[in-house]
């Protein structure tokens, strides 16, 4: 019987494509870039499973392009906004992402993201390696304190309780906004669940962790950056279009709010003009789970849920269940 074939549309680690290849033909996009929509549509033909990537879109076009012996796409992602569920589920193709694994990875570099605003470590240290330090000085990059200061969160998931938590080392105070209120979330950790107005003027620093959906689409504008305190941080390591992007630059420049880190972006890689000429923003390119030990484990989570489905199992992450019934 011909093996399985497997398509990766990017380089994902090693270990992860040597254990996909002991069972299955595997082929893996040879560029360092991710493919084009023609590429895909070509690269996806006639395999029976596909790990995609959050930059690949896979709606119903790629998945007719890919043909009915297509069992899985299984996203090399946690965020899954990239996936067309109703067209899998029509086409009977089942869809998987990566939860679990990510979520101390994304929450502690939203954490290194809101330190570096706050003491301007990013700006600071383009300044040393410009040549332009010469001796200490008492007013150089004043930051904000951290400790002892409100936390506001913007959805109390996954990465969103852990990024939480870990306030408890700056005795933070923390306030959240989640769909409903986590009672033993608040025991635990002093939290209070506020509405969204309230979490706007009272955090210190915002830090968003929701998901992409057309209800949370510039979850922060004008009015939201508005309402916020002047001094307060805004951090993102989420998904871009939570943030109206333009309207962020603005506030920046206009000094309605301090500053902000941001990890994602609304038309990655492109950046929003004037974006990265800030200085009170520390902009990073969409790396909040990229250590070895986190993608190695979203490589093993997308490799069970392949071998699970194309040997007939269900997989551990589906996404669209509808789609098992
Ligand atoms: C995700 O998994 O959704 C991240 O954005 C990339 O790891």
């Amino acid at each position: 019987m011909s093996k399985s074939s497997v398509y990766v549309t990017r380089m994902i680690p090693q270990q992860t494509i040597d254990t996909l290849r002991e069972r299955y033909d595997v082929e893996v996009n040879p560029h360092d870039r991710a493919l084009t929509k023609e590429e895909l549509l070509q690269a996806v033909r006639r395999r029976d499973a596909v790990i995609s990537l959050l930059t690949d879109k896979i709606d119903g076009e790629v998945l007719d392009a890919a043909g009915p012996q297509c069992k899985i796409i299984a996203n090399y992602a946690v965020g899954f906004n990239n996936f067309d569920l109703d067209a899998a589920t029509a086409r009977g193709v089942i869809m998987t992402n990566t939860p679990g694994v990510l979520d101390d990875a994304t929450a502690t570099h939203a954490w290194a993201l809101l330190l570096a605003t706050a003491r301007r470590i990013s700006e600071s240290e383009r300044y040393v390696r410009a040549g332009r330090w010469h001796g200490w000085a008492p007013m150089a990059f004043i930051g904000q304190d951290v400790d002892n200061t409100t936390l506001g969160v913007a959805g109390l998931g996954r990465i969103g309780s852990k990024f939480a938590r870990k306030a408890a080392a700056f005795d933070m105070n923390i306030i959240y906004t989640d769909a409903k209120p986590n009672a033993e979330f608040e025991r635990q950790y002093n939290a209070r669940f506020v509405d969204k107005t309230t979490l706007l003027r009272e955090s210190d620093y915002l830090s968003l962790h929701l998901p992409l959906l057309p209800e949370t689409h510039h979850y922060i504008g004008a009015a939201e950056l508005s309402a916020m305190k002047p001094t307060a941080v805004l951090i993102n390591a989420a998904r871009g279009p939570l943030v109206d992007e333009k309207a962020l630059v603005a506030a920046l420049k206009q000094n309605v709010i301090w500053g902000a880190g941001l990890d994602v972006f609304e038309d990655e890689p492109v950046l929003a003009p004037g974006l990265a000429e800030l200085d009170n923003v520390v902009i990073v390119p969409h790396i909040a789970s990229a250590t070895t030990q986190t993608r190695l484990a979203m490589g093993k989570i997308v490799t069970d849920n392949v071998i699970r489905v194309l040997s007939g199992e269900a997989p551990l992450n589906c996404i669209n269940l509808q789609v098992l019934k």
